[in-house]
């Protein structure tokens, strides 16, 4: 049987189980949070009130965290992009009727809340150029991405386990200097972003667990190879109104470096996690070719460690279209 064949017979087995990791890792509508729990409230009658306390604590947030913020925001709202690639994975129905595609709509459902809450808060917070975002958005949904995936559900599982832990780390970092600078009600809404993040990794995480059990082998060489090629991040091809693409994701990624939002290290420390969740030390029954890439898992992290510490993060702030130096500290 193909290798491909094979892909799909392991995708309709762990099917059945679809509905139990739906129970196990998502929230039911009426019971998770909604952005407007956590924005001012345009019925009350402190509306405004409220918006203005919102501008005044927002004054206090410096440069690098409103570039973050706001490429937090834009790569979340590039959704479209993310689900249309997951339901072109081998085994996932594009029409949505099969249990996978169940587990696509509803964790889109979810992510969407994200940058719906995200969006409105920079909007009201008065520090930012919305236009300006709003057209990144949009080059970035039409630019896409290329995370060399293809249609392969193990590479597709390994990206968004490592995908989702690491927006964890970043939304959960962002959510501790908010609170560091006083802004209670911004550091809430990105922890409650991080916890829905956590949950999603641990699902991706499982069904990984699950493939290890029928096909370790296969599983182990796509892990290799999605290790390989290093795991790009989703708005790699970031970029400002009228410029070229990719241009401005370094610079974005620069500002999360210097403010200690997501770091080189936490690559490393994200991909030790990966190795021990999934205890790849002791899965056996493995082909030569897969031992081979077992070992090369298990080394690579230390290797990594040593790269990511000779890196250099550029002090220089890049000025963004997005931020108005003039407001910002
Ligand atoms: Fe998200
Ligand atoms: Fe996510």
């Amino acid at each position: 049987m193909s290798i491909k064949n094979i892909r799909l017979e392991v995708m309709q087995l762990l099917e059945k189980k679809v509905d139990s990791f739906m129970n196990d890792f998502l929230i039911p509508v009426e019971k998770i949070w909604q952005p407007s729990d956590l924005l001012p409230d345009s019925e009350n009658e402190t509306f405004f009130e409220d918006v203005t306390e919102l501008r005044e604590i927002a004054k206090e947030l410096p440069y690098d965290f409103w570039v973050v913020l706001v490429g937090d925001t834009i790569t979340e709202e590039a959704l479209p992009t993310y689900e249309s690639w997951l339901t072109e994975v081998e085994g996932v129905d594009s029409e949505g009727r099969n249990g996978w595609s169940k587990w696509v709509k509803h964790w889109t459902g979810e992510e969407n809340r994200h940058g719906d809450v995200l969006n409105k808060y920079l909007y009201l917070s008065g520090r930012v150029n919305m236009r300006e975002i709003e057209m990144t958005t949009q080059h970035l949904i039409n630019d896409g991405f290329d995370i060399g995936t293809g249609k392969d559900p193990y590479k597709n599982f390994v990206y968004t386990s490592f995908q989702e832990l690491a927006t964890y780390i970043s939304h959960n970092r962002v959510s501790q200097i908010a609170k560091k600078f006083g802004d209670k009600k911004l550091s809430k809404m990105c922890k409650l972003i991080a916890g829905d993040e956590m949950r999603h990794h641990h699902a991706y995480g499982e069904f990984v667990n699950q493939i290890f059990k029928v096909d370790p082998s296969e599983m182990m060489l796509a892990f290799q190879y999605m290790m390989k090629q290093k795991i790009v991040m989703p708005a790699h091809f970031l970029r400002e109104s009228g410029q070229k693409i990719s241009s401005a994701f370094e610079h974005f990624s620069d500002s999360a470096q210097r403010i200690g939002v997501y770091t080189a290290s936490d690559y490393v420390e994200i991909l030790q996690k990966l190795v021990g969740k999934w205890e790849i030390d002791k899965i056996n029954g493995l082909t030569d070719e897969a031992e081979k890439a077992r070992d090369y898992l298990m080394k690579l992290p230390a290797r990594m460690a040593k790269i990511s510490e000779r890196l250099v993060i550029p002090e220089v702030e890049n000025v963004f279209k997005w931020v108005q130096p003039a407001l910002v500290k």
